[in-house]
């Protein structure tokens, strides 16, 4: 993994410190160490946008804005229009993007991960989320092949060995049941039966609940 650098390291405690103001006390040790540890910029691709009217920002063409934005307290996102080139359509909307880290931590603490503990997460995003859970069992969902393969490339960079199984999330992954701990990062609007029969009894389904 490449060095974080001076720049990196600035933003990365701006970062921890807008994230612990937003919960309103200080992170959990472990999750601080994490965040430390799994670098978000390490999950962010080249290309970003950013904002309410997706701006697009290139890591090439202006590394310092880039960064930035992989350490603020905002939703980043990671592709547009499933991947088709931006200029071939006029509308953009947001395919793909990394949570905002405040949500992140937010709900890694709901979920109260322990130790030994085999966890599937729908929705992987960027890989960032499944990083920070660490060494721990973690099996992720993705529903787009390219970016199921992006989030294993970046998993791996950082040295960590989840498992990114590509599919629709909604049907979990019944191969790798039961698990301790079921996390979705996209929201519903109902909670699949098959992440309830694939949680093992006294387990925690944690889903973004999203009114009707
Ligand atoms: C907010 S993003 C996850 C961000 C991730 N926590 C991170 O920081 O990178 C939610 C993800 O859920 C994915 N998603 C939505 N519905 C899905 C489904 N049915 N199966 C698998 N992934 C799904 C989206 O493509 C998106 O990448």
């Amino acid at each position: 993994m490449e060095p974080i650098g001076a720049e990196g390291r600035d933003a990365m405690r701006g970062l921890l410190g807008a994230v612990n103001e937003s919960l309103g006390a200080p992170m959990a040790p472990p999750w601080e160490a994490a965040c430390r540890e799994v670098p978000r910029h390490a999950f962010l691709p080249e290309k970003i946008w950013v904002g309410e009217d997706l701006k697009e920002c290139s890591r090439g063409a202006a590394p310092g804005e880039w960064l930035r934005h992989a350490y603020a307290d905002t939703a980043v996102v990671t592709q547009v229009n499933d991947g088709q080139a931006a200029a071939e359509v006029g509308e953009r909307w947001a395919s793909c993007s990394a949570s905002a880290p405040s949500i992140v931590f937010r709900m890694l603490d709901m979920l109260d991960v322990r130790p030994g503990h085999r966890v599937l997460e729908i929705g992987t995003g960027t890989g960032w989320n499944a990083g920070l859970l660490g060494p721990k069992l973690v099996t992720t969902i993705k529903v787009d092949p390219a970016l199921a393969a992006q989030a294993a490339g970046c998993l791996e960079r950082v040295g960590l060995g989840a498992e990114v199984v590509q599919g629709d999330g909604a049907r979990g992954h019944a191969a790798g049941a039961p698990y301790d701990r079921v996390v979705a990062t996209c929201s519903v609007r109902a909670v699949p039966p098959e992440w309830v029969a694939q949680t093992a009894p006294g387990g925690v389904v944690l889903v973004p609940w999203e009114s009707p």
